[in-house]
């Protein structure tokens, strides 16, 4: 397991000793049950979120309520780290219902622009409500009067508004991860008036980009009583906040992994082994269909054709982290990236060498550095996405300022990562355009590109993200 790396955060001491922490409400708990030769623990989850919010929950007083990720009853609160662990309760019922159904069937595909059809099943709607009731009781039943309550995501978007039911006095922040879709879209949501007036039961509601925060704004004005006032809104009598508040990744704790020698060796090996002697191409992505894998690979497979000796120039690898398995859709965008694989390594590969390397497993932290150090261009071209940290975190391993980073239009980070080559992930003729001029830039602009993107991370890390939100919701 990885701690993140103690430091203050800036803004007025959060995390300091003596300051009450907030009750953070999230689907997932911070840890994940694992199996050991003596039986099981829970180990620390990596990734941004919860590096950033650990530090403000350790010994603070605050909690962190969330499912532990087994349908069945859950284990007793417990503490992990020096964190108060919540964890809530879902039946195998609702695993299908409010996890599968509701919050991966309707919400996750409606709000990536429909990239699939959201499927509107009546039965999946009682189910949310029910379950975004349960986390919201057990938030009222640790929250102090005037606490502060931080909500995250898709999966809890009635929590604000039952919390405000029970809890009056709390202060209720959300943060939506994903992106918010345009109003046309949006529209579509037979339950768009429910879904808003749960989230305008907060004080603050945080978004990626400017974009979402604005259609949002726009959707609960459409669809509620709520009015506009000036970058606030005014609802039932209360001012509900608004805005952009991009996130980050711990960018000292990634750079500090990529220096280690270790690590470094690592890199060098992946070049000598699977570079050997051509230009690596990197993919790091959830399995999710969200993500654009199939195109990328087709816009490679374009790449190759248009290479000579393209098997002694490039080589791709593609990185897949087993997501939502059970799903007929993700098992279907497994079945089509491995397919495509498969093809292209037919059709291109001699025998010893392939053009595509894939690995569908989730890496450790060491060895996911070791990847971003060793690549020469990143793939980062997913069809939506709200953020997509990875980018990120590809800047934050490159001290040395070369590397390219290929990033969609359509994620999150084009807004701050602007000087990345940016793609339409959609448009696969010029998708492999994009990848030749990554491998062909000169290294002087390489370092050029790096330096501004790097300036970016270093300007805001994940920190500053969670002081910075949670004194617009306190102030
Ligand atoms: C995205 C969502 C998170 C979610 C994660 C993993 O990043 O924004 O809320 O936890 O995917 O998905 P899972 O369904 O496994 O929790």
């Amino acid at each position: 397991m990885t701690r993140p790396t103690q430091r203050p955060a800036p803004g007025p001491s959060r995390g300091s000793p003596g300051r009450v922490g907030p009750i953070v409400v999230a689907n997932r708990l911070p840890v994940a049950r694992v199996r050991t030769a003596d039986g099981a623990r829970w180990e620390r989850s990596p990734g941004g979120l919860v590096s950033a919010l650990a530090p403000l929950l350790e010994g603070s007083g605050g909690a962190w309520v969330g499912w532990a990720g087994a349908a069945g009853d859950a284990p007793e609160p417990f503490t992990d780290g020096g964190i108060d662990l919540v964890p809530v309760a879902l039946s195998r019922a609702e695993v299908n219902l409010f996890y599968a159904g509701f919050s991966n069937g309707v919400i996750w595909p409606l709000y990536h622009d429909a990239v699939r059809w959201p499927e509107f099943e009546r039965s999946w709607w009682q189910p949310y409500v029910d379950v975004n009731r349960r986390f919201a009781r057990a938030a009222a039943e640790r929250v102090r009067p005037g606490g502060t309550v931080w909500v995250h995501d898709y999966q809890l978007q009635r929590v604000p508004a039952e919390l405000r039911e029970i809890a009056p006095a709390a202060r209720i922040g959300f943060f939506l991860h994903i992106p918010f879709p345009p109003v046309e879209l949006f529209g579509q949501l037979p339950w768009r008036r429910e879904v808003l007036e749960g989230l305008l039961g907060a004080d603050l509601v945080g978004f990626q980009t400017e974009l979402g925060a604005k259609n949002f704004a726009l959707a609960a004005t459409r669809y509620t009583d709520a009015v506009q006032g000036e970058g606030y809104l005014s609802y039932r009598g209360r001012r509900v906040q608004y805005g952009a508040h991009p996130i980050s990744i711990d960018t000292a704790r990634y750079a500090e992994i990529a220096a280690r020698p270790s690590v470094r060796a690592r890199a060098q090996e992946i070049r000598r082994t699977i570079g050997d002697g051509r230009r690596i191409l990197l993919g790091v992505d959830r399995l999710d269909y969200t993500k654009g894998i199939d195109r990328r690979l087709s816009a490679f497979a374009e790449l190759l054709e248009r290479y000579d000796h393209a098997l002694d120039a490039v080589v791709l690898v593609q990185v897949a982290v087993p997501s939502r398995e059970a799903m007929p859709d993700y098992a279907q965008m497994r079945g089509r990236v491995e397919q495509q694989v498969g093809h292209i390594n037919g059709m291109c590969g001699d025998g010893g060498r392939v053009p595509v390397h894939y690995l569908y497993r989730n890496l450790p932290q060491e060895e996911l550095v070791a990847w971003y150090s060793a690549a020469d261009v990143m793939l980062v071209t997913p069809l939506r996405d709200g953020m997509n940290l990875v980018a990120k975190e590809f800047v934050a391993c490159r001290p040395d300022g070369d590397g390219v980073l290929v990033l969609s239009e359509f994620a999150g980070a084009a807004k701050e990562l602007d000087q990345a080559l940016l793609v339409n992930p959609h448009d696969v003729d010029g998708m492999a355009t994009a990848f030749e001029q990554a491998l062909e830039m000169p290294l002087a602009e390489q370092r050029r590109r790096m330096a501004s993107l790097r300036r970016v991370i270093d300007r805001r890390d994940v920190h500053t993200w969670a002081a910075e939100f949670l004194d617009a919701l306190e102030s």
